[in-house]
């Protein structure tokens, strides 16, 4: 690829860029996984990734991309033919619910529209339904990448609880962990699913099970195959700061910079920059007259905006010019999303100035195509980060009605 001045602009909803810190972390040379220095290095990152997940119990990591964690999450807890209640909230929710079926599971999977997230009551509705407690789990994903929409999980566990239902919750939080306020233990979760390379800004590469004493009891029972994923195997080693295979060590050389980061920052500031990001950018999108994907203003992502364009244009075709122009890459659609939404990331390490810049970009890409909006989104957005509008001061934090 020739060189184009000035750096890239990674503004996908992940991988996300890596600050410097954590890039010279990885940088390192590579240690003895079986010597003393490894083995400090990891009783402190499981240790301290506890906090990231907001748990007291074990956090398991595997040198995996995403997608392993998933499949962690359903091996470890059930058994062939187990029924398996999931939410379409868009196209990770649908992966997650066919990799469950590929691998022998009796999958439900409620219907949803792409543009709005988990309606709990739904869920409660069927668990009633389900005397004989045929269901073994139910599984959401927390912030679904492909449309911007956050979902509540404390709903998800008060449905669970309300009817006495035993099954487990499991929840993705890939696209919000470390970006989004999230509580394992507090919201009840038996598994929550994580990845490196989003709001704990590491590139991808590792993968996350968080686990209550109700998903390891029953994983004692679960009789899903399972080898590489097993939990008790890798919580055995972990205990003497060992993996059972060779952990991705660099990677964990960077997660502990990256865990110090957050905490320096503090979570709670963190979660309130990805707010603001989030608020900024949803201005911008609605002064240029562009749509929002996500419907419900309660449900808006804090760590992306996915934009719907007016039929007819090429959400693809606006990426590739920016692309090109601005050396910027933004998240394409998903699914049946696809060419309709483009997707603006605002996750993990970013400033103000890389949300204007981010929006300056598209604004450059619209007007070479021609793509009719009106002017001023980016003064809504400055304005708003500025401080300067009452409106916004005014305003309740997003995070603290999602934690609701
Ligand atoms: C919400 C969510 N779940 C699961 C995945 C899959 O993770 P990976 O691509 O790391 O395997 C992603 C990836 O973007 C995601 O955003």
């Amino acid at each position: 690829m020739s060189h184009q001045p000035g750096r890239h602009f990674l503004q996908i909803p992940g991988p996300t860029n890596v600050p410097l810190s954590v890039l010279a972390a990885i940088a390192q040379s590579t240690i003895d996984h079986r010597g003393p220095d490894f083995a400090r290095l990891a009783l402190g990152v499981l240790a301290e990734i506890r906090t990231i997940f907001k748990t007291s119990k074990p956090v398991i990591i595997y040198p995996a991309s995403g997608t392993g964690a998933w499949e962690a999450a359903l091996i470890n807890t059930l058994s062939p033919g187990d029924k398996v209640l999931m939410y379409e909230t868009g196209w990770f929710a649908t992966l997650w619910s066919r990799m469950a079926k590929r691998l022998g599971l009796d999958v439900e999977l409620i219907a949803g529209d792409w543009r709005s997230g988990v309606d709990a009551a739904a869920i409660e509705a069927r668990l009633a339904d389900d005397k004989t407690h045929a269901i073994k789990a139910v599984a959401m994903v927390h912030n679904e990448t492909a449309t911007g929409v956050t979902s509540a999980v404390p709903p998800v566990r008060r449905a669970l609880d309300a009817v006495g239902h035993p099954a487990l919750l499991l929840v993705d939080t890939i696209s919000s962990l470390a970006s989004i306020d999230y509580r394992h233990e507090e919201w009840g979760v038996d598994v929550t699913v994580g990845g490196s390379q989003k709001g704990l800004m590491l590139p991808p590469g590792l993968a996350f099970n968080a686990i209550s004493d109700k998903a390891r009891s029953a994983a004692a029972k679960a009789r899903l195959p399972r080898s590489y994923w097993d939990w008790e195997e890798m919580l055995a080693a972990n205990e003497k700061g060992l993996f059972p295979y060779t952990p991705a060590t660099n990677l964990l050389q960077g997660l502990k910079v990256a865990i110090d980061l957050l905490h320096d920052e503090g979570l709670e500031n963190v979660f309130a920059r990805h707010d603001r990001a989030a608020e900024a950018t949803r201005r911008c999108v609605r002064q240029w007259g562009l749509e929002v994907n996500c419907r419900n203003p309660h449900e808006h992502s804090s760590s992306l905006t996915a934009v719907r364009l007016p039929e007819g244009r090429s959400a693809d075709a606006l990426r590739a010019e920016i692309l090109a122009r601005c050396n910027m890459s933004l998240g394409n659609g998903l699914g049946p999303l696809a060419d309709k939404v483009f997707r603006i990331g605002h996750v993990g390490d970013f400033s103000d100035l890389t949300v204007t810049g981010t929006l300056a970009g598209i604004e450059i890409g619209m007007k070479a195509l021609g793509i009719p909006h009106r002017a001023g989104g980016l003064d809504a957005a400055t304005t708003y980060l500025s401080g300067a509008s009452e409106a916004a001061r005014s305003e309740t934090p997003l995070r603290v009605a999602k934690a609701v």
